[in-house]
């Protein structure tokens, strides 16, 4: 529980990239979710509470959920058998702003992105899946370009959180075993490896796509949630974040998500 309570303060104090003030306390009322099993509140990995659900209470938030477990961002570029971030998730939302389901305020709303796991994962960009010629920088492309599909519909408020270290989770770490993810045969050294350069390299690609988008997206304000940082740290402190180790333990289990 205490790393829910982590993840929500981040939500509030993480604005580092904004170019003008970020959103006042108490402005936003409206927390709108995509990404992946991290963040799906339907299919909770754990049976735990999931952080969007906890966020939504502790600020308070009104919560709209379109996160699905097994997405990628784009089934163009690593194809999963789960509704992806552009080809379901922000159509469906995009469908209810259309017909009148979803009246949201920009200034009232943040928006907040949770992908990549499954896009760097077995079955994706590690294992060779993806469609023929993508690599890190477009399944990272994809991602930023969330923020300005949804800039271009009005939005104005962002919060993308970046890959945590896939490569300590059991199914990509050098120490790894067969499990219900992965049974094939591999050599788990190479792919911890190879991990560590998808995860790192994707997150300072982000890094510098999301601060360069401020300039071409007026009064956006767009926050990057060091989720990379939040579990090396946890991890190597548990103690100290009085860190639930049932729920590390469910971030680690769910390496493919
Ligand atoms: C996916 O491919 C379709 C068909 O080529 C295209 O219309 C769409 O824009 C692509 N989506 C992304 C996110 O690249
Ligand atoms: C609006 O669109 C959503 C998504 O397609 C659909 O589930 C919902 O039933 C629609 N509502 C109305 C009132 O048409
Ligand atoms: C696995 O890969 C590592 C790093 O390339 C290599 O040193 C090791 O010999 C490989 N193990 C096997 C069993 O092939």
């Amino acid at each position: 529980m205490k790393s829910l309570v982590l993840l929500t303060l981040g939500l509030a104090t993480t604005f580092t990239l904004a170019v003008q003030v970020g959103p006042s306390p108490r402005q936003i009322k409206n927390l709108v979710t995509f990404g992946d099993s991290y963040t799906d509140v339907v299919s909770v990995g754990d049976g735990g509470v999931a952080w969007p659900v906890y966020a939504a209470g502790y600020g308070p938030f009104h919560l709209f959920p379109f996160a699905r477990s097994g997405a990628t961002c784009s089934n163009n570029l690593t194809s999963r058998p789960a509704p992806p971030v552009f080809e379901s998730q922000l159509p469906l939302y995009f469908a209810e702003v259309a017909n009148g389901t979803l009246k949201l305020k920009p200034e009232e709303t943040i928006y907040t992105l949770w992908i990549g796991t499954n896009d760097v994962g077995g079955g994706g960009l590690l294992t060779g899946h993806q469609a023929p010629g993508v690599t890190i920088v477009d399944t990272v492309s994809c991602a930023v370009n969330w923020v300005k599909t949804l800039y271009a519909s009005g939005a104005r408020n962002f919060l993308f959180q970046n890959m945590i270290p896939l490569q300590h989770v059991p199914l990509y770490s050098a120490d790894s075993y067969p499990n219900r993810f992965w049974t094939a045969p591999r050599n788990t050294t190479e792919w911890s490896v190879f991990m560590t350069e998808l995860v790192n390299s994707g997150n300072e690609i982000a890094k510098l796509m999301l601060q360069d988008l401020p300039s071409t997206l007026r009064a956006a304000h767009i926050g990057l949630f060091d989720s990379y940082a939040l579990l090396v740290d946890t991890r190597a402190s548990a103690r100290d974040f009085e860190f639930d180790m049932e729920v590390q333990t469910s971030f680690g289990n769910r390496g493919n998500t």
